[in-house]
């Protein structure tokens, strides 16, 4: 093989093995650069004889001819498979579906949106907010809503108490939200009308009592409230909460210290399928406590008994809550168990509203 083919065979074989731009061009620069294999051969031209140069002459060029197309075209193929690969790389499917913002896949606990769609159903009946302290002393959580000292009433609340503060007071963790009502008296003039959700604490602990629960209490203080209010009221909140037509309800003589009359309230039901249905069947169960409140606590908060009248319920959020939305035991409430918030909890950007639907 002549020198000028195996200088064409190694030649052509870099250029295939070249990978990519740089590698060509280094090819490019070794043949035909000022120093190149191919540039120094043609720089022998000159000092040949004129039959030389039509053969060998001509071979050089022709070997030129064949490196430099060789290399045009190396180069050209480089680039397409460059675009190629990065089209590769940079594919989206398209058909992936969008994965949603951390917003929409946060999850709301049902007793906040419980606590929401209460808000919403009162705020549209004109109720405000109130909220009171969880740590709180036995004036505002017995003795001002008329539970006596040594009343056996106070028994009834299974009390957490702190330890003796300097003096002498032992605090207790608020039983009820009750004592919200007196704070309120004492903070604002009539009319009042407020609703108090917050959490609350008894000594209790099964499948449908936790130490830690939650209730939502409302107060209605002016001249005339009376017990037609009251009950009015009532059947509107039970209506829209359960997203029912139609409730009905039952009024039973029951006792608070704070309220007289009390009552407990019962609404009927069919609790004969797996979930509870309200505004039919035949069975009844007990939601609430409420009464007119007794003129020993309007004076608690200040207020005189013969010039204004109030009525005020109370009512445990969490049995509503699993009550709703049939979940079977409260202490799952509390696990913080992802699964169980993404199986029962709500969407944060569905917000409830009377007009939108409250759990829709
Ligand atoms: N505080 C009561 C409880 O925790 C509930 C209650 C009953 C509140 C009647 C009221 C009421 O305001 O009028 O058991």
């Amino acid at each position: 093989m002549s020198e000028l083919e195996t200088l064409e065979r190694t030649l052509l074989a870099d250029i295939d093995a070249a990978g990519d731009e740089g590698s060509i061009e280094a090819v490019r620069i070794g043949a035909l650069g000022k120093k190149g294999s191919i540039s120094e051969l043609l720089k022998t031209l000159g000092t040949m004889t004129p039959e030389e140069r039509q053969t060998r002459g001509a071979q050089i060029n022709a070997l030129k001819t064949t490196v430099a197309d060789a290399i045009t075209a190396r180069k050209s193929a480089l680039k397409d498979l460059a675009i190629a690969e990065r089209l590769a790389r940079e594919t989206v499917d398209i058909s992936l579906p969008v994965r949603s913002s951390p917003a929409e896949r946060g999850r709301i606990h049902p007793i906040s949106q419980i606590v929401d769609e209460i808000t919403a159903i009162f705020g549209d009946m004109g109720f405000s907010i109130a909220e009171g302290p969880d740590i709180e002393t036995d004036y505002y959580n017995f003795t001002a809503l008329n539970f006596p000292e040594g009343h056996p009433a106070r028994e009834m609340h299974d009390t957490f108490f702190f330890n003796e503060d300097d003096k002498g007071e032992r605090k207790v963790l608020r039983t009820h939200t009750s004592p919200v009502q007196i704070r309120t008296m004492e903070a604002q003039d009539p009319p009042i009308r407020i609703i108090i959700p917050g959490k609350t604490y008894r000594q209790d602990s099964d499948a449908t009592h936790s130490p830690m629960f939650h209730q939502v209490e409302g107060l209605v203080v002016d001249k005339s409230a009376n017990v037609a209010n009251m009950r009015w009221v009532l059947e509107e909140f039970c209506k829209a909460f359960f997203e029912v037509d139609k409730v009905t309800m039952r009024f039973r003589p029951s006792f608070f210290p704070f309220t007289e009359p009390s009552f407990e309230v019962d609404i009927q039901c069919d609790r004969s399928g797996p979930i509870v249905k309200f505004g039919e069947g035949t069975d009844w169960m007990e939601i609430l406590g409420c009464g007119m409140v007794h003129p020993n606590v309007l004076r608690s908060g200040g207020l005189d008994p013969d010039e204004y009248q109030g009525f005020a319920w109370g009512m445990g959020l969490d049995r509503i809550a699993m009550l709703k939305y049939g979940m079977p035991d409260l202490r799952d409430f509390f696990n913080a168990d992802v699964r169980w918030m993404n199986h029962y909890g709500f969407r944060p950007l569905d917000m409830p509203t009377l007009f939108g639907g409250l759990s829709a």
